[in-house]
């Protein structure tokens, strides 16, 4: 059977596992287990992490990776994903999608003979969280236990790719968001199912307490850009700043995918300030993609 990486529910019984393997990693020991392997990358949306990360995780580990834009492959002239999927398993090992749709996510695995990973699409960011809890446990030193509050969008990817990772890591979570931005029920459902700790909520003057995590990511992601203005309206209040971050456990740190809009949800002092783990974070998603190799490949 081939392991595919559509949603933070395929590496519920591996998480620990990845995340360790992902800080053996970054020590410096791996082998080239990929060597001779290539990875077809599929974009139908911008990515500077993402990409880079894969490329340069394949090529650390011996394998090498083709970027392809959806305007430059057939794809993007109405070739179907079911012929999609199935010509790229004549010639890759493993393909990254990046993609608007869950839905063409899917259908992308269920015709691909090859592992698929989800390179984010609306639904789900499955391996940036798994960088995202990598970085929790090399900062805490432990992931059991801690409490993370988000803030913003509660109905984007990371919202809900953080709600899965955060049940099935024993991170308490709190998403404060709009009612109108709230999580979608799936994934709430999910969480709990997971025996996560979820609790939902508007902005409030306590809402960072006791926070050891404190996250938030962008108003308009990929793809809402036509509800631009609606929603940097919906979101006044939700801005991640100091007096956000003061009522946080003094050690808390902030934490952000990127890329970040300074001034909508995180003001640059916090993003940029002595809390900060951003930079290290997005480090973190080369050695999680190695991981993430490693746990399909190995
Ligand atoms: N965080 C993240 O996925 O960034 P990119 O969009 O640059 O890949
Ligand atoms: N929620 C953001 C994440 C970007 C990495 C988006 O989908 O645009």
């Amino acid at each position: 059977m081939k392991k595919d990486l559509i949603s933070m529910l395929d590496v519920k019984d591996d998480l620990e596992k990845i995340i360790d393997d992902a800080i053996e990693m970054k020590k410096g020991n791996y082998s080239q287990f990929m060597k001779g392997k290539v990875m077809a990358m599929i974009f139908e949306k911008s990515s500077t992490r993402t990409r880079v990360s894969f490329e340069v995780a394949m090529q650390k580990l011996g394998g090498h990776a083709i970027f392809l834009s959806k305007n430059d492959i057939q794809l993007g002239r109405g070739e179907t994903i079911e012929d999609t999927a199935k010509v790229l398993s004549r010639y890759v090992d493993v393909i990254m999608y990046r993609a608007f749709s869950h839905e063409n996510m899917k259908e992308l695995a269920k015709h691909a003979s090859i592992p698929v990973i989800n390179g984010l699409d609306n639904e789900e960011h499955p391996c940036q969280v798994i960088a995202d809890l990598m970085t929790i446990k090399e900062k805490k030193g432990k992931l059991k236990g801690l409490k993370l509050v988000y803030f913003g969008d509660g109905d984007n990817n990371m919202a809900h790719s953080l709600l899965l990772g955060c049940a099935i890591a024993g991170i308490k979570i709190k998403i404060v968001s709009p009612r109108k931005y709230w999580p979608k029920e799936y994934y709430v459902n999910k969480a709990r199912e997971l025996g996560g700790e979820v609790e939902i909520e508007e902005i409030n003057e306590n809402a960072s307490k006791d926070a050891d995590i404190i996250v938030t990511d962008t108003w308009v992601s990929m793809g809402d850009e036509a509800e631009k203005e609606e929603r940097i309206k919906a979101f006044q209040g939700y801005t991640v700043d100091e007096s956000i971050m003061a009522k946080a456990r003094p050690d808390a740190i902030f934490m952000h995918c990127l890329p970040a809009y300074y001034g909508y949800e995180v003001a640059k002092e916090v993003a940029h300030g002595p809390q900060s783990v951003i930079f290290d974070e997005a480090e973190n998603r080369l050695w999680a993609q190695m991981a993430i190799l490693k746990w399909i490949f190995e």
